[in-house]
């Protein structure tokens, strides 16, 4: 059932996730203002809402965050402090916001990721699962979910850790489907390592329910519920086939961390099996819980 028409903040909402969510958004009534570097309509800047705090709205999200893996950005201290700063410091600068906000808003949603969880290829992981405080990434992600706690707040919050999102036009698929198509495509490292996704769609769902559910709050991870059984080969054999092509070639560890550095590879070189377990439980049903169908969906 549908509830009433929110007026919704989306900080980052002109990116890969934010465009596809703020259709579903407005698909469902509800009316949609960006916070963007970049000026344009529907949208306010980040300095704007600091000096002015926040609009009137019902809902805020937050999907802001600098690309992490940009092949054309070396891996260095002065981009890990970007990576960092686009996440924690636009979810604190929204945070305050709501804190200080005469009319504070119903409900506020963050996106981080599974990169919270330590990977491995045998540990099954929830929301309740321990992680945060072992890698750059795990840290990451703590702190970021750090930066959105407010303390004493009536504003319901909730966390989405998101695995690898697969959609048209962005993320990892628009970096990968070229080598794909051309037949050129593989796994990466030893393809055994955990693959965990999730169709935009489902994502943007995930999100759209915490807004509209009064009773949704804490933590979920938004991944497939069948992703802890994929792999990083299984990935590529099925991406392959949805695009009618081979995918015979790996690409070596090396290769991997040679573009993307020691620490960034981690994230394409290692994965974790994790369950959306209180996602499920809160009432989501996925629309695209197979991987095959959700390929087929985005490369057709
Ligand atoms: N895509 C995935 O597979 C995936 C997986 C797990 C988690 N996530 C998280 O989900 C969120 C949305 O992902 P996405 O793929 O939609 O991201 P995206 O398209 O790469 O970027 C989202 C938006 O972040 C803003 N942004 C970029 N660099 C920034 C910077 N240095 N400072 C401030 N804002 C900056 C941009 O908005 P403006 O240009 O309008 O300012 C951009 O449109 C991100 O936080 C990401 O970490 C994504």
């Amino acid at each position: 059932m549908r509830g009433a028409a929110m007026r919704v903040l989306v900080g980052g909402g002109t990116g890969f996730v934010g465009t596809a969510l703020t259709q579903l958004l407005r698909s469902r009534g509800h009316r949609v203002t960006h916070v963007s570097r970049r000026g344009g309509r529907n949208r306010i800047s980040w300095e704007e809402l600091s000096r002015s705090g926040l609009p009137v709205c019902d809902a805020v999200v937050n999907l802001a965050g600098q690309n992490v893996l940009n092949p054309l950005r070396r891996w260095s201290d002065s981009f890990c402090r970007e990576i960092i700063s686009s996440r924690v410091d636009t979810t604190r600068t929204l945070a305050k916001a709501i804190a200080a906000a005469e009319h504070p808003p119903r409900a506020w949603v963050l996106v981080t990721g599974v990169g919270y969880y330590r990977p491995s290829p045998i540990a099954e992981y929830t929301e309740e699962s321990p992680g945060g405080n072992f890698d750059f990434f795990s840290r990451l992600v703590s702190s970021w979910e750090d930066a959105a706690l407010i303390y004493g707040s009536p504003t319901r919050g909730v966390v989405v850790r998101s695995g690898v999102v697969l959609g048209r036009g962005g993320g990892a698929i628009s970096q990968m489907i070229w080598p794909f198509r051309l037949g050129l495509g593989g796994p990466l490292g030893s393809g055994l390592q955990p693959f965990p996704w999730i169709h935009i769609r489902d994502l943007c769902g995930i999100v759209c329910h915490a807004l509209e559910k009064e009773n949704v709050r804490g933590i979920l991870n938004g991944v497939s519920p069948t992703s802890s059984g994929t792999s990083n080969g299984a990935f590529a054999r099925e991406l392959a086939a949805a695009l009618g092509r081979p995918a015979l070639l790996p690409v070596p560890a090396w290769a991997v961390r040679a573009v993307f550095g020691e620490e960034r590879a981690v994230m394409l070189l290692k994965g974790q099996k994790v369950l959306p377990k209180r996602t499920l439980e809160s009432g989501y049903r996925f629309l695209f819980p197979e991987l095959a169908a959700a390929l087929r969906d985005i490369v057709a």
